[in-house]
């Protein structure tokens, strides 16, 4: 549990008027400047709310020959959003099992017939050739990609294979911008999976590492001019791997200086976790558990304790690879829209951790996955509803103008509600109100929670209401996002976020009431209509925050001020004066609110332990399946 932010004021009331309905009323006092917010976020870069792609996996979301239309507008929309694309990891297990070979031109991958690597799934047992650079080039312009490079495969030419690859991947991705390479996936897990010895430990790994980042610093990065500074360390995927934790990685000396040069070869730590992972987690997940999100900080204590110790070294922590549940979602839970207020707020956490991006995994047979991006089981490509919560990320953070700083609310310890203020140039700008109280679609009575907001600084100014929803916590369609739905066919949005927003004037006394239905977000924003202006992004070479200077090399100098206009804008700020909405809250009692955190799973590091060494035939037979599609 994340300790509570003491400068915001609770009163849970409820009245003693009779007539149960609308169960709680929750008051919430966002400090007027970010100065004044104990643990206010680190700036949210732009392209923080990203995604992993399992390589086997690429054409299926960037397309064979013909491009993957949908995938693409459905990343640009997020680009127009925030103003910088999002951060995109290519990499999962089956980067350990591909090499490159200039020589395939085919559009897919190709088995190796001359496979010689160790490992259960042999770590050159696919060959990808100059298709998969030319398929990253489909990716909106400066789209941030963390490229993930072999390091299961130890053959005598490792060396040569993996310059090789690292030198074609900087050349010829070229539309992207190429921030970093991962080497090797989840190394803590080579024991298990063939690719090393048993007694493989975070010190061999360490090792084995600082040679690979070596190779590739002083074969390719520095004739190129790019600093060895380019690499992220992959750090303990699971509570076996403790050698692999981050202080031990230090203290075995991962932080050597590169060759002749101050730096290390250290961009920033790599770290994956699942909230629950199938055959490894204890017990079964269900909806209702994800979306209590007690659970989440619950389960993500560990990562959490590895963020601030990530920190203390001095380079970003980046969660390179997470969903609802791994290794490809639960229908029914993953694909919901419960599951969509879950990665909202999943993101809204990291996010005050100082997690500089959280990257979603996707395989095209993963129901976690934001959209299905062919079609499966005769199912067309569809956009699942946890799409939207990136789209509600993205507009918050664009909203900011490159500025973005969050802080969490005290929003009464309630494991449902959620609440986090937005701060641009220090300043609030928006809060963002999440009800997770799970009721499904065919409820005949939808209860909400009502935010009495205490602004005493922004007397008479107008808050414009835009709404996450969703007829139910298990709808699977119908999501819509300020007005806006992504088509399925091209992933375009459509609707009017002008037209959909309401509007709340806060009151001569600072006051504004807002009611959130049970199973919905709703994000407040000060002076207008979210995702209504232009994004303007700071002058930062980091293509992180800007597209400015996407060249990764960057020597060249910092280019002026990028402006974005921000997707769809369809009419023009029509209602900016319409009658206040005043909710009226209703006589309250105390429902059915859960209390702390659920028991109905229990994570004990050493259940967790067994259960994931008993796992790992599981997460072979996860890596076949991956594979085969
Ligand atoms: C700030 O964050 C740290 C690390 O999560 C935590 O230990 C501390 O209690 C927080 N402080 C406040 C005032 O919330
Ligand atoms: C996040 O970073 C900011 C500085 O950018 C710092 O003030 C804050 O305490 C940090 N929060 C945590 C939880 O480390
Ligand atoms: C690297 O920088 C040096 C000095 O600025 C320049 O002469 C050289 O051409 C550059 N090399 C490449 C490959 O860009
Ligand atoms: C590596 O980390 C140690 C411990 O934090 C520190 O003393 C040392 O200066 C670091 N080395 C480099 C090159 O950054
Ligand atoms: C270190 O750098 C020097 C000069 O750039 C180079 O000649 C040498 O080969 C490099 N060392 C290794 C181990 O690559
Ligand atoms: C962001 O920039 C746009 C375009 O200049 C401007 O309209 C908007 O007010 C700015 N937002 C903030 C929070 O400064
Ligand atoms: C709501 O839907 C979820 C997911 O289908 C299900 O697990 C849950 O039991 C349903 N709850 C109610 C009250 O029907
Ligand atoms: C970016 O640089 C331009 C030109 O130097 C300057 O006018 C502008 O104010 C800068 N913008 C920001 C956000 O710093
Ligand atoms: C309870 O909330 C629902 C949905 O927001 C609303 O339709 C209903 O009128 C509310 N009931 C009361 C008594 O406020
Ligand atoms: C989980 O274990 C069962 C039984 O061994 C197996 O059939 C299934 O494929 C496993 N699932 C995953 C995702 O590992």
């Amino acid at each position: 549990m994340l300790s509570r932010l003491p400068f915001a004021v609770l009163s849970l009331s409820f009245a003693a008027i009779s007539s149960a309905q609308n169960a709680s009323e929750i008051t919430l006092t966002p400090a007027a400047k970010g100065a004044s917010v104990a643990n206010l976020s680190q700036i949210v870069a732009p392209s923080f709310a990203g995604m992993g792609i399992e390589p086997t996996n690429l054409f299926s979301f960037l397309g064979y020959s013909q491009t993957n239309a949908l995938s693409i507008q459905l990343f640009q929309n997020l680009a127009d959003y925030s103003g910088v694309p999002p951060q995109l990891r290519i990499g999962g297990n089956a980067q350990d099992s591909m090499v490159y070979d200039s020589t395939v031109d085919s559009w897919g991958l190709v088995s190796n017939p001359h496979s010689t690597g160790q490992g259960n799934v042999p770590s050159d047992r696919n060959l990808f050739g100059n298709t998969y650079f030319k398929a990253l080039n489909r990716l909106p312009t400066a789209t941030p990609i963390v490229f993930g490079l072999n390091m299961a495969y130890n053959e005598n030419d490792w060396v040569t294979r993996i310059t090789t690859v690292a030198r074609e991947v900087l050349k010829q991705v070229t539309t992207p911008t190429v921030i970093s390479f991962e080497i090797g996936n989840e190394p803590d897990l080579y024991l298990g999976n063939g690719f090393r010895p048993p007694t493989y430990d975070g010190l061999d790994y360490t090792n084995e590492w600082l040679a690979r980042a070596a190779a590739v610093a002083n074969q390719v990065l520095t004739p190129n001019n790019y600093s060895s500074n380019y690499f992220e360390p992959g750090t303990t995927a699971s509570t076996i791997g403790k050698t692999f934790a981050i202080a031990l990685l230090m203290s075995d000396g991962i932080n050597k200086t590169a060759n002749g040069t101050h730096d290390t070869y250290i961009v920033g730590w790599n770290q994956h976790d699942y909230f629950y992972f199938v055959n490894v987690s204890v017990g079964g997940l269900t909806l209702d558990y994800l979306m209590d999100l007690d659970n989440t900080e619950a389960q993500f204590a560990y990562w959490a304790s590895q963020v601030a110790i990530a920190l203390g070294t001095g380079y970003p922590y980046y969660l390179r690879e997470m969903g609802s549940a791994g290794p490809i979602g639960l229908q029914g839970i993953s694909d919901t829209f419960g599951a969509s207020l879950w990665t909202l707020n999943f993101f809204l956490y990291a996010a005050i951790l100082n997690i500089s991006s959280v990257d979603m995994h996707m395989t095209d047979n993963s129901w976690s996955a934001p959209w299905a991006p062919v079609e499966r089981n005769g199912v067309a490509p569809y956009v699942r509803p946890s799409y939207y919560a990136w789209a509600v990320m993205a507009q918050l953070i664009g909203n900011c103008n490159g500025t973005a700083r969050v802080a969490e609310l005290d929003a009464g310890g309630n494991s449902n509600i959620r609440a986090y203020a937005f701060y641009a140039h220090g300043t609030f700008q928006s809060v963002v109100l999440i009800n997770s109280i799970m009721v499904n679609a065919s409820a005949s009575d939808q209860d909400s929670v009502t935010f009495n907001l205490d602004l005493p600084d922004f007397k008479n100014q107008v808050l414009y209401l835009s709404t996450l929803t969703a007829d139910g916590a298990d709808s699977t369609s119908g999501t819509v996002w300020n007005g806006l739905t992504f088509s399925d066919k091209d992933g375009s949005p459509s609707g009017d976020m002008h037209a959909a927003s309401t509007t709340v004037r806060i009151d001569s006394d600072g006051h504004a009431s807002i009611r959130v239905r049970d199973s919905q977000a709703v994000v407040a924003n000060l002076g207008w209509v979210l995702g209504s202006n232009a994004v303007v992004l700071p002058n930062s070479t980091d293509p992180r925050l800007s597209t400015a200077n996407h060249k990764s090399d960057a020597k060249s100098n910092p280019t002026p001020t990028t402006a974005v206009i921000a997707g769809v804008t369809t009419t023009i700020l029509a209602s900016a004066t319409s009658a206040s909405q005043n909710p009226d809250p209703g006589p309250s009692t105390p429902s059915q609110k859960k209390g702390g955190a659920g028991s109905l799973m229990e994570w004990s590091r050493e259940s967790l332990f067994l259960a994931a060494v008993a796992g790992m035939v599981g997460l072979g037979a996860s890596h076949l399946l991956w594979r085969c599609w």
